[in-house]
């Protein structure tokens, strides 16, 4: 188990299930000390379970991404645990798939979304960010979307809120360019996640329909972005998007 990053450390949010847990289990392949942070319990500890099985190095904080103290717990466990955090990947989302007309958005919906994964990516890259500037380096991941560039055809609030990460994402990495803390977006098309299948089927193959490769990505494909922005492979990399969609854009 180890790789070009080996020795580090990373906290990889929602990493219970789908894409955060394939980050998760990349990170650990590579060598790298990884805490695991869900808000759900039980499947972030599966996800530990599944490192230390591997023969990684990982440890559990449950954490919900719109609380400023576990988000600020989940840092610290990182730094008392592993002495530093090289890494982050800010991906815990939530979606709700259902086209509404827009005058039919609820307030409630709104809230929850940006919440969720607007202000949880902001609370996270906040502490983040602090530890980072004290080392004088670091590598950040937020996974916005597809949905954050262009239309998700199935949530108006979604789009909003994955721009947001876009926006932040390319504010953060314009502020720490001179402090060694590069901040770098994944924009995938749908990926094969507990999240597309818990959208109805008729939704799911609409979307799946409009794909070139004619199937979604794989949670681990887009673990391998993630493991590439931040390699140092990519050093002279950010404030990107790096657009995953397996050739929706080229039509
Ligand atoms: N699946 C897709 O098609 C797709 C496409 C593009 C982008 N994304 C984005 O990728 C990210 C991961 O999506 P996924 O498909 O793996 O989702 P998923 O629903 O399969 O898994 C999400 C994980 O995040 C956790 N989570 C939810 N709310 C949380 C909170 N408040 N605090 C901490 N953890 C929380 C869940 O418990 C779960 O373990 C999301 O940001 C999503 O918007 C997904």
């Amino acid at each position: 188990m180890a790789g070009a990053l080996s020795g580090k450390s990373a906290l990889v949010t929602g990493a219970g299930m789908g894409i955060g847990r394939a980050v998760a289990l990349a990170f650990a392949r590579e060598g790298v000390g990884v805490l695991v942070a869900d808000v759900n319990l039980a499947a972030g500890e599966e996800t530990v379970g599944l490192i230390t099985q591997a023969g990684g190095e990982a440890v559990f904080v449950r954490c919900d991404v719109t609380n400023k103290e576990d988000v600020q717990r989940m840092v610290g466990t990182a730094v008392s645990r592993f002495g530093r955090l090289d890494y982050a990947c800010n991906n815990a989302g939530i979606h709700t798939p259902a086209p509404v007309p827009f005058p039919d958005l609820d307030d409630a919906t709104w809230d929850s979304l940006m919440n969720v994964n607007l202000k949880g990516v902001f609370l996270c890259l906040k502490e983040e960010l602090r530890q980072m500037e004290k080392q004088g380096a670091g590598a950040i991941v937020n996974v916005a979307s597809l949905a954050g560039i262009s239309v998700d055809p199935m949530d108006t609030i979604y789009t909003a809120s994955k721009h947001g990460v876009m926006g932040l994402t390319k504010a953060a990495a314009f502020e720490y360019v001179k402090k060694g803390v590069r901040i770098n977006a994944v924009c995938p098309a749908p990926v094969n996640t507990p999240m597309l299948r818990s959208a109805p089927m008729e939704l799911q193959n609409l979307l799946i329909s409009m794909l070139p490769m004619g199937r979604p990505a794989t949670s681990e494909e887009v673990a391998g972005a993630v493991i590439y922005l931040c390699s140092d492979v990519a050093s002279y990399v950010t404030g990107t998007g790096m657009v995953m969609d397996g050739g929706v854009s080229l039509v």
